[in-house]
């Protein structure tokens, strides 16, 4: 007898274990899993922090759910290395099983995973690497950008630094690879169809600890020019702003750079060195929309300082995913579904209105701004806006 109630407990808790065991199974793979890829370190550190921070902010305000389904994020640092970049997303979409990807800084990275995303059917949205192919000739339905293709926003600035800032010659600095490369392009492209001339192009490698030996090469030929187009991130723009100033260029030769070089969030450690200086941008803080007045509230609220524009890259990058499972219920394991409501996703966002081109990259307005001071402190001030400029702008008639 003893022996039949003991086998009836052995069998008892084995019912259980198989009615608990799957129960628990299916509340963890109910979560729709984002893979988010961004830089933890070297030169981008800051770029990859911001955007994880704008990310976990919108999703913060949404109570990490979507689509009825909670909403779990695992990171994964690429070091803003391109050759990481497969090992990483295989490793997302293979062992953690997530559903979408999200994030990366560095094109090198974004085009190293390419085809894998394609071939494996896991949508991208990438909230900061601009190389340009992906959202043209490599595009993929799998892959959409909220940041900007390096090149779209130079288009503008490039037009409107020639015919209406007047700067007629100038010296163009990048850094040494893809990124650098299509942005200094996009800038002359009408820049020199305007009538501009470039004087000289500069192209030190990304991640230059001391700017002093093209810095020298620039005062030899400052005589030639009225000013100089420059793109820098992260560490490097610190370094470049600063010893700009330091050789006495700023005065002789005015600074007009892409927006992240001269990112608010990164004036705390300039000093004074970007005053005066001028940029185009699709985001700053003093941008002056309902959106991102609260967004620059909630961000300081959390993280007790200003955002940058890669932290509301972040931050509407993470609302798109978000409007986009609600559209379909949650059903992420459907890709096809999900891209089809992403392409359809706009909203006002912080820096303005938000939507896609039908190559899925961003329409966006650019800003012109001036770095002034602003109460005890250095601030990007709007001055003039570029409406809906999307990757293949052309200037007015
Ligand atoms: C890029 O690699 O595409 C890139 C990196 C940093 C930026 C912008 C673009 O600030």
């Amino acid at each position: 007898m003893d022996a039949l109630k003991k086998i009836l407990s052995v069998l008892y808790i084995i019912v259980l274990l198989t009615w608990i065991w799957p129960t628990a199974q299916a509340v963890s793979a109910d979560a729709v899993k984002i893979g988010f890829m961004a830089p933890y370190v070297g030169v981008y550190t800051k770029l990859g922090i911001d955007m994880d921070n704008g990310f976990k902010l919108y999703l913060d305000e949404v109570g990490w759910k979507a689509g009825g389904r909670k909403i779990e994020v695992i990171k994964s640092d690429t070091e803003g290395k391109p050759s990481l970049g497969p090992i990483k997303a295989k490793e997302l979409v293979e062992k953690d099983k997530v559903h979408l990807l999200a994030g990366i800084v560095h094109s090198g990275v974004a085009l190293a995973i390419r085809d894998y995303v394609t071939e494996k059917k896991v949508p991208l949205i990438i909230t900061n690497a601009g190389a340009p192919e992906l959202t043209a000739q490599k595009k993929s339905p799998y892959i959409f950008r909220v940041s900007f293709a390096n090149g779209q926003q130079d288009l503008a600035g490039g037009w409107y630094i020639f015919n209406k800032a007047g700067l007629k010659k100038m010296v163009v600095l990048a850094p040494d690879y893809s990124a650098g490369h299509d942005k200094a392009n996009g800038f002359m492209k009408y820049f020199k169809e305007s009538g501009g001339t470039v004087v000289k192009e500069i192209y030190p490698p990304l991640e230059t600890q001391d700017f002093a030996p093209y810095l020298a090469e620039v005062r030899k030929i400052a005589k030639d020019a009225d000013g100089t187009w420059a793109f820098f991130a992260g560490s490097d723009s610190i370094r470049f702003v600063t010893q700009y100033a330091e050789f006495g260029l700023k005065e002789s030769l005015p600074l007009f750079t892409v927006g992240d070089t001269l990112d608010d969030a990164f004036f705390p450690s300039m000093g004074d060195a970007a005053m005066g200086c001028r940029d185009y941008t699709h985001y700053c803080i003093s941008i002056n929309t309902p959106e991102n007045k609260r967004f620059v509230e909630v961000y300081h609220k959390k993280y007790g300082e200003d955002p940058s524009m890669f932290s509301e890259q972040g931050y509407i990058g993470a609302k798109a995913i978000v409007e986009a499972i609600n559209a379909i219920g949650g059903k992420v394991e459907d890709p096809e579904a999900f891209i089809s409501a992403l392409r359809k996703v706009s909203f006002p966002a912080p820096r303005g209105p938000f939507k896609f081109d039908a190559n899925q990259n961003v329409i966006e307005n650019v800003y012109i701004t001036t770095v002034e001071a602003v109460g005890d402190r250095p601030l990007n001030v709007v001055k003039d806006v570029i409406p809906d400029v999307d990757q293949n702008w052309k200037p007015p008639k």
